[in-house]
């Protein structure tokens, strides 16, 4: 029987998980289905009947559907609960289940693209404190991290993250980055400052020490501004697409039963659409 798998959202034709889950199931032979279904938020509770009725093995969860969904699982995974989202789905005959994928993407991509980044990684400064700095914030902690600085425009709502994220997380105003960079292994944003055509964010990171690595969350585009400045100065790199393709990792084990790897075929094949 094959096995389907989905993606809600709304809208979602701009959803690029039907063509990442499309070519593990290819390339795995699997037989199998990933299907880009628009939901609105005001049939998720019909949606929801489909699913417990056996239609799919789960699925993936996006904009604006990740909070909503809470109230229609089962149960919600407590790291999911942390980052306040739920981005993927299970069903099983004891209901359906809701995780967040997005911490696991965040690991995966640096273990893949920096190994061994976290080994006696002590200082790290985030930039942001939005719905995506929480996933990275619950992904450092799991790691075990010496301390994050928490830096935002507002710097209120980075406070307010430290007290949520049980975890050692000092937060302050972006211009205190100077300061904090030269004793910062690794500097990670997670503003939309510098996606598409926006303003990159202002910081100085040569006062980074030569050996920090510098990562972006965003992946469009690819380099974004803080990347390329990065690059010039001769810093490590990790672009934020590998994080897209990594958190799509544990849902495909958990609906069809194989872990897929992320290789330089699916990143070129996602890139592509970029
Ligand atoms: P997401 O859920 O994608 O993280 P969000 O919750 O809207 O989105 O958060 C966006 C983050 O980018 C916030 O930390 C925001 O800073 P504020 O909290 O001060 O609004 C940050 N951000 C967006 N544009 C920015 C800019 N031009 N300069 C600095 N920070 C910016």
């Amino acid at each position: 029987m094959t096995v389907r798998a989905f993606v809600i959202g709304h809208p979602i034709a701009h959803s690029r998980s039907p063509k990442i889950h499309g070519t593990w199931l290819e390339s795995y032979a699997i037989d199998g289905s990933y299907e880009a279904i628009d939901v609105a938020p005001e049939a998720l509770p019909e949606f929801f009947g489909r699913l417990r009725a056996g239609e799919f093995a789960g699925g993936n969860v996006t904009i604006p559907l990740k909070e909503p969904v809470f109230a229609l699982c089962d149960d919600v995974d407590p790291l999911a609960r942390t980052i306040g989202a739920v981005n993927t789905l299970l069903a099983d005959r004891d209901g359906v289940h809701g995780f967040n994928t997005d911490f696991m993407g965040f690991l995966g991509n640096l273990d893949q693209a920096a190994p061994g980044w976290s080994a006696g990684l002590d200082e790290v400064i985030v930039l942001g404190a939005g719905g995506a700095a929480r996933a990275v914030l619950v992904a450092l902690r799991e790691r075990g991290v010496g301390r994050i600085h928490l830096l935002n425009r507002s710097p209120g709502k980075a406070e307010a993250l430290a007290e949520a994220i049980t975890a050692p997380i000092v937060a302050g105003p972006l211009d205190t980055f100077a300061a904090l960079a030269p004793n910062a292994g690794l500097v990670i944003n997670t503003t939309s400052a510098g996606m598409h055509g926006n303003p990159p964010l202002d910081v100085p990171l040569d006062r980074l020490p030569p050996t920090a690595l510098v990562t972006d969350i965003v992946y469009v585009p690819l380099e974004t501004p803080l990347l390329a400045e990065a690059r010039r100065l001769g810093l490590r790199t990790v672009d934020g697409l590998g994080m897209l393709l990594h958190q799509a990792v544990p849902g495909f084990e958990a609906w069809f039963g194989v872990r897929p790897d992320v290789t330089p075929e699916l990143r070129a094949r996602i890139e592509a659409t970029l």
